[in-house]
């Protein structure tokens, strides 16, 4: 038996360190470093043949470079595929992190029971029985995937080698172990050492790997960066636990965009696809409501049109109080400040309540004309025309500032049937052969003439 080594590691930043500190000075935590044993003795994980670990890579030019086995698996989940940018690459390893609950087994048991292709789908967290039940209210009869629970990465590499699986789903990796390391399932070393095994099972075998993991409170992957790093593709699944709507966006993807998005819906039989955003998160009320305000806003590539809903009211309290759902408090402040200076309106001594509809985050600046408009709609009472939209920045000057890529947004706007749009005077738009009437506005004050006379 080989010395066992011991390293310090901070649990926070995956820095290690020859001893134990009380902070770390590398990501300046409290608390968070730990022993944790290195057992260096020789390695063997995912068993690399003799004549490929003695072979040396050899430089040739781009234009040699055959492309053919990077041909993409079709994951027959389109939003899952925009995401990924076409589908799964082989020899990929993606990592989809999100919290809790969100639905991480839910999306990937899916994906792997509508596989046209043999699929692994590995769970430490569940047993057999509740993954079944799981499969059951989902996609009942598939032919091609495989249940394995089991967390020792020496078992599920020989169950692969009986199997011999198209693609491997892991869920999750901070459950994994391997036996060459003796620290607990989810320390920095196990996931790294874990991490590095599937790797290189991975790019041996051209198996695409789908990792999940879970994420610390603050939004990280749980464990360290190096996660993030190691992996090809980082996808987050996110979205309100309470609500239906998740988002599963790409943070790093070594094989396309980050830009694009994918939106699915939570339901009773899994997560379904949803196609067109902007017409479930506008609501179709009959009536019409002061206070709220359509945005025609852009989530990655996508356009999305997204309802605003303010709630203006005398402050109960001496303190006013103002609180923002889906958006954020200090740029509501900000836009409230701007009213107030720029264009009259004595905010102060009242409560402003913002919700973004759908339990969606917004960060688009394009949104904060319909913020204003929607708390102006309220504060007066005074409901804003249905088939109007908004798309605009708000400066601190009170200016109607120009936002990107505004064509797609009026052609969505278009599309949905809305009737006019609100826009910033200074946005160039290429054609204008629209059929919407383009209102163009350069100052909040403007605005408020536009809407209420
Ligand atoms: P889960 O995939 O277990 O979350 P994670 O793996 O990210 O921790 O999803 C859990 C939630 O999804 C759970 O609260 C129940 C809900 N759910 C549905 O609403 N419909 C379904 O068909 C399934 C399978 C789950
Ligand atoms: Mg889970």
């Amino acid at each position: 038996m080989a010395k066992v080594k011991t390293t310090f590691f901070c649990q926070n930043c995956g820095t290690s360190f020859a001893k134990w500190q009380g902070q770390c000075t590398a990501c300046k935590e409290w608390n968070t470093i730990a022993e944790e044993v290195i057992q260096k003795a020789e390695k063997v994980s995912w068993k690399v043949s003799e004549t490929n670990s003695k072979r040396v890579s050899k430089s040739q030019k781009v234009k040699d470079i055959s492309t053919t086995s990077e041909a993409r698996l079709n994951t027959k989940n389109n939003e899952l595929n925009r995401v990924l940018g076409g589908g799964i690459v082989p020899g990929s390893l993606t990592l989809l992190g999100g919290e809790p609950g969100i639905g991480k087994s839910t999306l990937m048991l899916q994906i792997a029971l509508q596989l046209p292709y043999k699929t692994l789908y590995v769970s430490g967290e569940e047993s057999a029985q509740q993954i079944k039940m799981r499969a059951e209210r989902i996609h009942p009869d598939s032919e091609n995937c495989y249940i394995l629970t089991e967390t020792k990465t020496q078992n599920i590499f020989s169950q692969i080698a009986e199997l011999n699986p198209d693609i491997l789903v892991i869920d999750s990796i901070q459950t994994l172990h391997t036996d060459y390391i003796e620290s607990s399932p989810g320390s920095i070393s196990q996931i790294r050492e874990t991490t590095t095994e599937l790797i290189k099972f991975a790019k041996e075998t051209h198996t695409p790997v789908i990792l999940i993991g879970h994420i610390t409170k603050d939004g990280n992957i749980a464990g360290p960066k190096i996660l993030e790093h190691m992996v090809d593709t980082v996808l987050q699944f996110e979205g309100d636990r309470n609500h239906v709507y998740r988002i599963l966006r790409s943070q790093k993807n070594r094989f396309g965009s980050t830009n694009e998005l994918g939106i699915y819906e939570m339901q009773g039989n899994g997560l379904r696809e949803v196609s067109n955003p902007s017409e479930i998160l506008i609501s179709k009320n009959e009536e019409d409501l002061s206070g709220t305000a359509i945005s025609a806003t852009l989530e990655g590539m996508r356009p999305l049109m997204i309802e605003i809903q303010a709630l203006v009211s005398t402050a109960v309290y001496g303190t006013p109080q103002r609180s923002a759902t889906g958006y954020n408090a200090k740029r509501l402040n900000m836009l409230l400040a701007v009213l107030e200076k720029r264009a009259g309106f004595k905010l102060g001594a009242k409560d402003v309540f913002l919700n973004v509809t759908g339990g969606i985050t917004v960060d688009d600046p394009a949104i904060d004309l319909a913020v204003i408009a929607a708390v102006l709609s309220s504060n007066i009472d005074i409901s804003i025309d249905k088939s109007m939209c908004f798309a605009a920045e708000i400066g601190l000057a009170g200016e109607v500032r120009p936002v990107t890529r505004v064509d797609q947004r009026i052609t969505e706007a278009e599309k949905l049937g809305f009737k006019s749009i609100v826009i910033s005077k200074y946005c160039k738009i290429p054609k204008n052969n629209y059929q919407i009437n383009i209102i163009k506005v350069a100052k909040v004050h403007d605005v408020v003439k536009h809407l209420f006379g």
